[in-house]
């Protein structure tokens, strides 16, 4: 449901806001007050230092001013960092700081910090409250909605977590003129999934020539308009299917393949976005193959990923790995690999019945 630049995520048990607001990062107090935080409520703030520098003494300020008892954690940047030895570190602090079962945990930062944020605020004392202050577009598309949390296992990815929902997020789009310009087109294949999976009028608007031009010179006015298309479609999504026992998975479009080179290309070479475009363009390439997509819809698709500076040419990893890492993939169930592959613009449906020649031929 959608309020202006409030996005409700509607669940059985505890929906949330998501508020969308230039200018909101140096008002999290207020909000929280508005939100009901009482007095002296112990917060922590975890992020990392290149983060903080930018962000954090405004916010910690408004929280003080709002009566709200705040420190912060710093964590290290990577996702070779998103592990237990970082998930301990926040534990230590939470320990130092006196956190106890009403206090609350802000993740300010990316994906990273979202995620090992969400996952620490699971687990410590049971389970507390946290808030989602996403910085990158990929955190505010994606990974802050929802209640995903996880940190990597040497075997692979997000293999260790909880679903755990944030009380609120907050998207300040400001804090995307301070992102590396990478980063942001990283990003961008984030929203072009939910595209190509549910939203043809969003496919179509970031097709314009004139609306990717606004979009990477960062206008608000866009900005705001395919932060809220995403994340709406997220909501919706995530209310139907809160823990991905079946729709859920929809979302997960591209990020089979995109898991399968980021882990064996070594965490860090091709950034979460880069890796998941060009396993996008495996999917379609193999729904074309299986009669189920049109050749002109992949095509449209290659030429809007291409068009945003995204990479669609897998690179070079051997055959015998591949499986063995798709195999290990959350997505698997009951021993059968399933695959989102695209049906529409607009729309995908999980198969099971893909022969391995398929995309294997994407690889040595
Ligand atoms: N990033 C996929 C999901 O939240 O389900």
């Amino acid at each position: 449901m959608v309020i202006k630049n409030k996005i409700v995520v509607p669940l059985k048990n505890d929906s949330y806001d998501v508020i969308i607001s230039p200018g909101i990062i140096n008002k999290i107090g207020n909000e929280l007050k508005k939100i009901g935080f009482k007095k002296n409520k112990k917060i922590l703030i975890v992020s990392n230092k290149e983060i903080s520098d930018l962000y954090s003494k405004k916010l910690i300020k408004n929280l003080k001013e709002n009566n709200l008892d705040a420190r912060i954690c710093h964590i290290k940047a990577g996702e070779a960092n998103k592990n237990l030895t970082t998930l301990n570190a926040i534990y230590k602090e939470a320990f130092d700081h006196g956190l106890d079962r009403n206090s609350t945990l802000i993740a300010l930062g990316g994906g990273i910090v979202g995620d090992i944020t969400g996952l620490a605020a699971a687990t410590w004392l049971r389970g507390i409250e946290y808030i989602q202050v996403p910085t990158t577009l990929l955190s505010m598309v994606d990974s802050s909605v929802g209640g995903k949390t996880a940190v990597n296992h040497p075997k692979g990815k997000n293999l260790i977590g909880a679903f755990h929902q944030p009380k609120a997020v907050f998207v300040d789009p400001e804090t995307l003129k301070t992102l590396p310009k990478r980063e942001l087109i990283a990003g961008m294949a984030e929203v072009i999934k939910y595209g190509v999976i549910k939203d043809k009028m969003l496919f179509e608007f970031l097709e314009n020539d004139h609306n990717r031009d606004k979009i990477m010179k960062l206008d608000n006015e866009y900005l705001i308009k395919i932060i809220k298309d995403s994340i709406r479609t997220k909501a919706n999504i995530v209310s139907d299917d809160e823990k991905e026992k079946g729709i859920r998975a929809i979302l997960n479009y591209g990020h089979s393949f995109g898991h399968v080179i980021e882990n064996l290309c070594g965490y860090g070479k091709y950034l979460h976005g880069e890796a998941i475009s060009m396993g996008m363009k495996i999917a379609g390439d193999i729904a074309v193959e299986k009669g189920l997509w049109l050749k002109d819809y992949s095509l449209r698709q290659d030429n809007l990923i291409k068009s945003y500076g995204l990479p669609t040419k897998t690179p070079k990893i051997k055959k015998d790995k591949v499986l063995n890492i798709l195999m290990g993939d959350k997505k698997v169930r009951n021993g059968k690999m399933r695959f989102i592959l695209p049906i529409g613009i607009g729309n995908v449906d999980i198969y099971e019945d893909v022969e391995d020649s398929l995309f294997l031929k994407y690889f040595d």
